[in-house]
């Protein structure tokens, strides 16, 4: 017999992670897991290790990160984990400074992210369920999570890495109820190696229960300002066991375009970890740093549709730019006193320098019309998807096939997002999907005309069913005269990808700032490197790359007006910019500017849902409910004494249990002929008495956008009683209604004594 000789084993530090009883255990011993999510592509990856030793110096003790599945597999089977992807080097770079990681790689994540994560060739198949068993959806997210367990499963932290948990989906009970779906997920996990650390799902407290698996860790995601008991309450009842995690505890929130800047307050975060500290209830700061949605990345909600901004500093502790704000420097205090014996607080790392870069004039320009890729044929109009384009701008051009008279309708359906349309060149219009404009009124026009409809694609949006969202035109373009529709056909198309090098092949001369479409490039030297942020002020809409980089979307309308420009993507010596204006710039021109401008919102959008002089009048009408709800967070449900039915719902509200003059919902359903939500894309706000608009999530809209964190508000010194009418788009069988007060705690503004009226023809003002 040959004797077999060991290699000699390096001594591995072999550490343990588990979920004991009401605490989780590391190597055996109680522990508070305080997690600061940050998402490795929001930050440069030179950057990396800055802003982890950033998180660490804050106090926190692990990293969470999201996996964004269409980020590495932007092609099917085409994987990459490279560079800026390079999953593996930015775990390793956080055990470097002592720090665990949780991972969650979805395969759905939303995080203002473009389709919540998931990769828009799945749109390619024209009956795709996403986020359900459909075969083909699960055979690639298998695919998908077994790239990932091969990057990260020896990482995990029995192996001598530091993952110490992994998530299963995201917060599905948003979305649906479906646990052969979500078990599928744990399995597809499990399956790409994730056997060593304890798997969790995260949901709100609402909902966790309809999707929650026996086997996998229960946790509840919240906002600053939450009541935390509340939260709580039901887990515990379900879970008495369990260790308590919020794992999104949202520390400010995301901005979209044409919206105000959003911010949270400071104090209200802090208080909240505070008392999550004093439980022993582990959190996750989402976000700890935002960071930056580069390139085309940045996702959209709906209804109504709204794309984010690039900026995703979410007025988080760390700014965007990696900065220490009030915000850090308070809850590092707090953090500080929350230390175990012989813990101290790391310092903070370096500060990154930060220039300014004198005015870049762009005297190089390509127009877009006169540089066209080849083009396509369709018959049909179809979406983007089936041309084989992801992101970008797409041509659409046809002849009139006969005269057509002034005042017949263009109706395009639907315009995914934002179309301009020309006849033999000239500018017609520019229709927003953000306002639902999907029409426009035609002047006369002759036969062979040529109508070019260029379509802009913003954000996929990331959040509920509407992820099914295919860009481009969606399914067909009619003329419309006396109630005649024609559909036109034989569509030319041109393709014009968001990539860098198809930016850069255009054919650039000598030329001024355009009123059409077009590609300016310019080149300027700087003697040192340094963070800068790009002045967009003077530029109309579009897409912006530097030496390579696609560093974001900007749009006149703001709130934000600069994009911020990483130093590390400078260069000593000559750089190159590229910028493409769908609209135009009134100045070709872009300075680097020392301080980022976020919240200088342009657009003159209608803020509230109430005419000028208008008042709702309700004295003749017969209310088919009335009562008083329960003191208290969490959703009420009434039921009519008799179905009734109408399109228009009225809630008015009497009196509040506060005392004070402020009513505020966060969500609210109608329910009907058999008990269940009725649908609520089409709803519009047909009038609300009072709105507080001096934060952009306030408005009585903010009752139906599915978000349990947002909610509509009345401003203080507006009595009682209050109204609220919804347009349901339809008529239908209202059996009840369900309504959820604030999240936070004691329900600020919850309404007590409350009426309601329904009607099928619209209420009298
Ligand atoms: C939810 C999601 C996150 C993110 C936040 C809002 O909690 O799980 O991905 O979208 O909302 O920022
Ligand atoms: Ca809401």
């Amino acid at each position: 017999m040959v004797a077999q000789v060991q290699p000699k084993q390096e001594e591995v530090k072999q550490e343990t992670f588990a979920v004991g009883k009401n605490t989780f255990l590391l190597n055996g011993k109680p522990t508070v897991i305080k997690a600061a999510e940050i998402h490795y592509p929001r930050i440069p990856e030179p950057y990396w290790e800055q802003r982890i030793e950033m998180c660490k110096s804050l106090g926190m003790n692990t990293i969470c990160i999201y996996i964004f599945w269409n980020l590495h597999e932007q092609k099917p089977d085409e994987f990459d984990f490279t560079g800026n992807k390079d999953l593996a080097k930015f775990c390793r770079l956080a055990q470097k400074h002592g720090m665990y990681v949780i991972v969650r790689p979805g395969p759905y994540v939303c995080a203002e992210w473009e389709m919540g994560g998931l990769p828009w060739w799945l749109l390619k198949k024209k009956d795709i369920k996403l986020r359900t068993l459909d075969p083909y959806y699960m055979e690639r997210v298998g695919k998908f999570m077994n790239a990932v367990g091969k990057e990260l499963a020896d990482l995990q932290i029995n192996r001598g890495g530091n993952i110490i948990m992994v998530q299963v989906e995201n917060e599905y009970g948003s979305y649906g109820t479906d646990k052969p779906y979500v078990s599928a997920v744990r399995d597809a996990v499990v399956k790409a190696g994730f056997t060593d650390v304890p798997l969790f799902q995260c949901d709100w407290s609402s909902n966790f229960m309809n999707n929650a698996l026996d086997g996998l860790l229960w946790t509840v995601n919240f906002g600053t300002g939450a009541n935390i008991d509340n939260q709580f309450k039901k887990l515990k009842e379900m879970s008495p066991d369990a260790p308590l995690m919020c794992s999104e505890f949202w520390s400010g929130w995301f901005d979209h375009w044409g919206r105000k800047h959003e911010t949270r307050d400071g104090a209200t975060m802090v208080a909240g970890i505070k008392d999550m500290l004093d439980r022993n209830i582990s959190f996750s700061l989402y976000m700890t740093h935002g960071g930056t949605t580069f390139g085309h990345w940045g996702g959209a909600n709906n209804p109504a549709y709204s794309a984010m901004c690039s900026s995703y500093d979410y007025d988080a502790p760390i700014s965007e730019a990696g900065w220490r704000t009030a915000k850090y420097h308070s809850l590092r205090n707090l953090l500080g006193s929350y230390l175990q014996p012989g813990e101290t607080l790391s310092d903070a790392p370096v500060d990154y320098p930060v220039i300014g870069i004198p005015e870049i004039k762009f005297e190089q320009v390509a127009p877009l019309f006169t540089n066209l890729p080849a083009p396509k044929y369709s018959k049909d109009i179809q979406p983007m998807e089936q041309f084989d384009q992801g992101w970008g701008t797409i041509l659409y051009r046809t002849k009139l096939p006969q005269a057509v008279v002034a005042g017949t309708t263009l109706k395009i359906t639907e315009v995914h997002d934002w179309a301009q349309v020309y006849a033999d060149g000239k500018l017609l219009a520019r229709l927003d999907r953000r306002r639902g404009e999907y029409t426009l009124t035609l002047p006369a026009l002759k036969a062979g005309t040529q109508l070019d409809i260029l379509v802009e694609a913003m954000g996929r949006v990331n959040f509920d069913k509407s992820i099914h969202d295919r860009k481009g035109i969606t399914e067909k373009v009619e003329l419309v005269t006396n109630d005649q529709a024609t559909e036109l056909k034989n569509w030319t198309v041109y393709n014009l990808p968001v990539d860098y090098s198809f930016a850069k092949a255009k054919k650039y001369a000598k030329g001024k700032a355009q009123t059409m479409p077009a590609y300016y490039k310019a080149t300027f030297s700087l003697d040192k490197v340094g963070d800068t942020f790009l002045n967009m002020e003077s530029w109309g809409k579009g897409m912006i790359w530097v030496n390579g980089h696609a560093m974001g979307r900007f749009w006149e309308i703001g709130p934000q007006q600069t994009l911020f420009m990483p130093g590390c993507w400078l260069k000593e010596g000559e750089n190159e910019i590229i910028v493409l204006d769908l609209k135009g710039p009134e100045k070709a021109a872009i300075e680097g500017v020392k301080k980022p401008v976020l919240d200088m919102l342009r657009e003159k959008a209608p803020e509230t849902h109430r005419k000028e002089g208008q008042t709702l009048k309700l004295g003749t009408e017969k209310a088919v409910a009335q009562g008083a709800f329960t003191a208290g967070n969490g959703w009420q449900e009434v039921k009519l004494a008799t179905p009734t039915k109408g399109r228009y719902f009225c809630i008015e509200g009497l009196s509040s249990f506060d005392g004070t003059n402020v009513a505020a919902i966060a969500e609210f359903e109608v329910l009907g002929a058999d008990g269940k939500p009725l649908p609520r894309e089409a709803w519009k706000i047909a009038y609300a008495d009072s709105e507080e608009t001096r934060s952009g999530n306030r408005t009585a809209d903010k009752i139906f956008d599915l978000q349990e964190s947002t909610f509509w508000s009345t401003v203080d010194n507006a009595a009682y009683p209050h109204q609220l009418v919804i347009d349901m788009g339809k008529e239908y069988t209202v059996a009840g209604f369900r309504c959820l007060p604030r999240a936070e705690v004691g329900a600020p503004g919850q309404i007590k004594e409350y009426k309601v009226y329904v009607k099928t023809s619209s209420f009298t003002y």
